[in-house]
């Protein structure tokens, strides 16, 4: 019999519901804005294979996991793992686990809404005919006139993030759950179309092979910790998100098919906008290793030249904002969720706090474009500190810890009662992952970069 708790905070209407709920907070920035600009600054091929073995061998399994543990606690991923070292009779102090999570969550929020404002931009410039004919010096020297506005930068990040806690406080199975049924699948529609343009140009093969030709000439250490902190950033793992959505879901639905149809939607999205921005990228001799506005600066090319391309390009940046949006609901809910339970907030007061709190801390990376960018760490801004130590950091540390807990620590009559649907095979091979290969692949590729 699985997990009899229920959470106070409701439950998904069904098994699809979660699928698009977990899908809606796994594809987002992480895919399309991210994916491509790392890979391009890693090398391409090998990096990407890299990418795809850890989402498979780690990632899964660990989503496996987080939404097993969140189904078992059904609360707050801080109070889930209280209760669930409790009933494994293990130290208490697990709970902090959950507040890594949290403080992720903050910290990835307050620069996630900085990009999003970034694609909410570039919906009023798609329209306003800014990309028509445009050339790649225009498009670069658009985007860095953009991003060298604080004002610019701060509207739309605000913007934002008023939009995210407008959604949360809501409720996440509110209206989220019924717009994702048409985001998601137009999205991915429209980068059917990008792919279509891209295979137009003359570099298609280029970008292809830069994409998919493995050559680890070209791929260093720290590229390999980038991969696997990028396989638990786009599957939002290792911080509580997927274990929150976890702790909504129906029991008796299972949760190995899910995590496989979650992670590989998550991932087909990633190389369809890979496969789509390479191409553009080799067409018009732009550096694949531009950084953070590679997308911003191929794709308005595009735009500019294809029939009806202002049109498109608006429907991609709304399209990419509500990505981004059912991505950044989860990345607050945990904190959300705990401030509700513990401190006896209402929803919306609850909101309005972690809410602030988000906000003010993404001014760092919006200044980290301009006013700021001369303040570096070893040449690293803001900016690029918060990414580097939440996705290659936290988040594998994160995932460390849950597969040690999920493998290790909690009783394995409890993980095989929360994972009875799934049948006895699937069971064994999750838990041989779980215990074996997720955390120790994650210490080594740990090590490897301390060393
Ligand atoms: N998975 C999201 C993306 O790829 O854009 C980002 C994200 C959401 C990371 C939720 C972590 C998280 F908990």
């Amino acid at each position: 019999m699985a997990g009899t708790r229920t959470s106070i905070h409701g439950e998904w209407s069904s098994r699809f519901a979660f699928i698009l709920a977990a899908t809606g907070s796994a594809v987002g920035l992480g895919n399309i804005w991210k994916f491509p600009y790392i890979a391009g600054q890693n090398g391409g091929g090998a990096f990407v294979l890299v990418y795809l073995i850890c989402v498979a061998l780690i990632g899964i399994p660990i989503m496996m996991a987080e939404t097993m543990l969140g189904r078992r606690g059904r609360q707050s991923p801080i109070n889930t793992m209280q209760s669930l070292a409790e009933e494994a009779k293990a130290n208490p102090n697990w709970h902090f686990l959950g507040w890594l999570g949290v403080v992720a969550g903050f910290l990835i929020l307050s620069y996630y809404s900085v990009i999003a404002g970034w694609a909410g931009a570039y919906v009023v410039k798609s329209v306003s005919g800014d990309f028509s004919g445009a050339s790649a010096e225009v498009t670069s020297s658009l985007f860095g006139e953009f991003v060298a506005s604080p004002l610019q930068l701060l509207f739309w990040h605000t913007l934002f993030m008023v939009s995210t806690m407008v959604v949360v406080a809501r409720g996440v199975q509110g209206g989220l759950e019924k717009s994702v049924r048409f985001l998601m699948p137009a999205l991915f529609v429209l980068l059917l179309i990008m792919v279509g343009y891209a295979m137009s140009t003359d570099a298609y093969g280029q970008g292809i092979a830069f994409l998919f030709a493995p050559d680890f000439s070209r791929l260093s250490t720290s590229g390999i910790l980038t991969a696997m902190g990028q396989a638990f950033f786009t599957l939002s793992l290792g911080m509580g998100a997927i274990m929150v959505y976890g702790s909504y879901l129906p029991s008796h639905v299972s949760i190995a098919r899910t995590s496989v149809i979650i992670a590989g939607a998550d991932t087909l999205v990633a190389l369809l906008a890979g496969i789509a921005i390479f191409p553009i990228v080799f067409a018009n001799g732009l550096e694949p290793g531009s950084g953070p506005g590679l997308i911003f600066q191929t794709l308005p090319i595009a735009f500019g030249k294809m029939p009806g391309g202002a049109f498109f390009g608006m429907l991609f940046f709304i399209l990419l904002v509500f990505a981004a949006l059912s991505s950044s609901i989860s990345l607050i809910e945990p904190a959300v969720a705990w401030l509700v339970e513990n401190k006896g907030m209402s929803r919306r007061r609850a909101c309005f706090w972690s809410g602030f709190v988000t906000w003010l801390l993404g001014l760092g990376t919006v200044f980290s474009f301009n006013l700021w960018a001369d303040f570096t760490l070893f040449g690293n801004t803001f900016f690029d500190v918060l990414d580097y130590l939440t996705a290659n950091i936290m988040l594998p540390l994160g995932g460390l810890l849950l597969a040690v807990f999920a493998g290790w620590i909690m009783k394995q009559r409890a993980s095989k009662d929360e994972l009875s649907d799934e049948g006895v095979l699937v069971y064994k091979v999750w838990r041989f992952l779980i215990r074996y290969v997720s955390p120790v692949a994650v210490a080594i590729i740990f090590l490897d970069v301390i060393m």
